[in-house]
């Protein structure tokens, strides 16, 4: 499963770019909002600091616009990818962008139907949202994993991006899916590191190495 940063924060980004684990990253207007800064100035970082791709969201709701916005998105870097909302005029707009080489990533994502719908009309990825559906009693890691499956079944090349993820418990969870990439909001990758029994352990090997020298 690769690692994608959920945030639009710059320097957070460059912190875990600089331990090696950060394939792409993922933005959305809220996370751009969050920066106090506007999506023009952060995205041309953002896709300068990684490697891998870099979700930028669409603000329009009609097909036309989603994809002269989309034009513009994808001249900032090689490694743009369209964040469009899973809605009829979206599915538009990616199939639009996917006969022309565009790659985008449908968003919003809280069926197994909006899923197939997504990838049918050509998407590279789509991002189902975990928190959000446990937020209404339904289990989003089993939605991530259903969708896994049934794409795996149908020889179905679109990759899902698990997306909303809220806890360490969500990113074992959907390690075990099968999913190939999990997009992560900060707070929680600074917690992946951490184990108790770590510092212990760290602690114990320093203060032996103190006595042996002795
Ligand atoms: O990747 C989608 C994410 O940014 C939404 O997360 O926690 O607002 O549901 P959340």
């Amino acid at each position: 499963m690769k690692i994608f940063m959920d945030t639009a924060n710059v320097e957070e980004i460059a912190r875990f770019v600089d331990w090696g684990v950060v394939y792409g990253v993922t933005t959305n207007p809220s996370l751009i909002a969050k920066t106090g800064r506007t999506q023009a100035e952060v995205i041309p970082e953002i896709a300068a600091l990684v490697e891998g791709p870099v979700s930028a969201e669409v603000i329009s709701t009609d097909c036309e616009n989603m994809v002269k916005e989309a034009h513009e998105l994808v001249k900032i870097a090689s490694n743009i990818v369209v964040k469009i909302p899973c809605i009829a005029e979206g599915l538009k707009a990616v199939k639009i962008l996917a006969a022309e080489g565009i790659k985008t990533n449908v968003t919003l994502v809280f069926s197994m139907s909006q899923a197939l719908l997504a990838a049918r009309a050509g998407a590279t990825y789509v991002s189902p949202f975990i928190g959000r559906l446990d937020d209404i009693g339904e289990d989003g890691c089993q939605l991530v994993k259903n969708i896994v499956n049934a794409f795996e079944l149908y020889g179905i090349e679109t990759e899902v991006i698990a997306a909303s993820v809220r806890n360490l418990e969500h990113v074992d969870k959907v390690m075990l899916t099968g999913c190939s990439i999990a997009t992560i909001p900060t707070k929680v990758l600074e917690s992946m590191i951490l184990h108790p029994l770590t510092d212990k352990g760290l602690a114990t090997f320093l203060a032996d190495f103190e006595k042996s020298k002795k």
